[in-house]
């Protein structure tokens, strides 16, 4: 199962399982055409900050299924960049419900529903632990996501759980970034405009393989860890 399989990474990840012959079940609140064209890709339409809409809706997408390979909990929503001091509570609590609380559900709803989760892997990122003015509601959310994901691992020690920064990769996320003016107060904007179009901006279809390779290695390490794709 992946989360956030309309675009971007998700949907990269989607494609690269389909093509492996794995059955995919993934969940976005916009349809992917692509990926509804596959036999063996399920597809909940849901906004997963609906929680209890999520709530109902989880067991029915879930009905014939009673174990999982790998969950990814892919779904996440940027904040903008500015500082937090002019960032309202309001702003952080709609990052954190779909960067920290709506996997919170999502993991709790698969161990009452399933009977073995082989391994949950979070998407994180680099923001979690860097602390780069501007990263604002996105930073908090990551950093929150890490521990949620180490607290977890010691509930669930017969599942693997990590949370996993990805790299820097070229989707609509980026697409903002770019977007923006080069202010001197957050350098790392700066720094991610000039990668985008690079080598080492990549598309989602050129890494999936990459992160698949990664989640199979994070299995080396201990559960409940965050690891960084870039320095594994
Ligand atoms: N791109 C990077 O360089 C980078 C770096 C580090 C970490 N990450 C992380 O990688 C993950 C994927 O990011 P991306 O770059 O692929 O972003 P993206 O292209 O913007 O894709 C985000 C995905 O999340 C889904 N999503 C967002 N809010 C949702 C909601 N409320 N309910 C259901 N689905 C929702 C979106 O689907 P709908 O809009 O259709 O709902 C979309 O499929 C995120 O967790 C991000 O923080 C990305």
């Amino acid at each position: 199962m992946i989360t956030g399989t309309s675009k971007g990474i998700g949907e990269g990840l989607a494609l690269h399982y389909l093509g492996e012959g794995h059955s995919v079940y993934g969940i976005s609140r916009s349809v992917n055409e692509r990926l509804n064209d596959h036999d063996s890709f399920h597809f909940l339409a849901a906004d997963l900050a609906d929680f209890q809409g999520m709530k109902d809706k989880l067991p029915v997408f879930l009905r014939s299924v009673n174990q999982m390979e790998l969950i990814v909990l892919n779904a996440g929503i940027l904040s903008e960049i500015k500082d937090l001091k002019d960032t309202s509570i309001d702003e952080i609590k709609k990052v954190m419900d779909v960067n920290v609380w709506a996997n919170k559900l999502l993991i709790d709803r698969c161990f009452d529903h399933l009977n073995r989760i082989k391994q949950v892997v979070a998407i994180s990122s680099g923001a979690a632990v860097s602390g780069s003015r501007g990263w604002n509601a996105y930073s908090l959310s990551k950093a929150a996501l890490n521990m949620l994901i180490e607290l977890y691992s010691k509930e669930h020690p017969e599942t693997h759980f990590c949370a996993m920064a990805p790299g820097i990769i070229d989707t609509s996320m980026q697409e903002y970034i770019s977007g923006l003016p080069e202010e001197v107060d957050y350098p790392v904007v700066k720094k991610l405009k000039n990668l985008k179009g690079t080598p080492d901006m990549p598309k989602p279809a050129e890494v999936a393989a990459r992160l698949a390779d990664g989640f199979e290695n994070a299995r080396k390490y201990d559960s409940g860890k965050f690891l960084d794709i870039r320095k594994m």
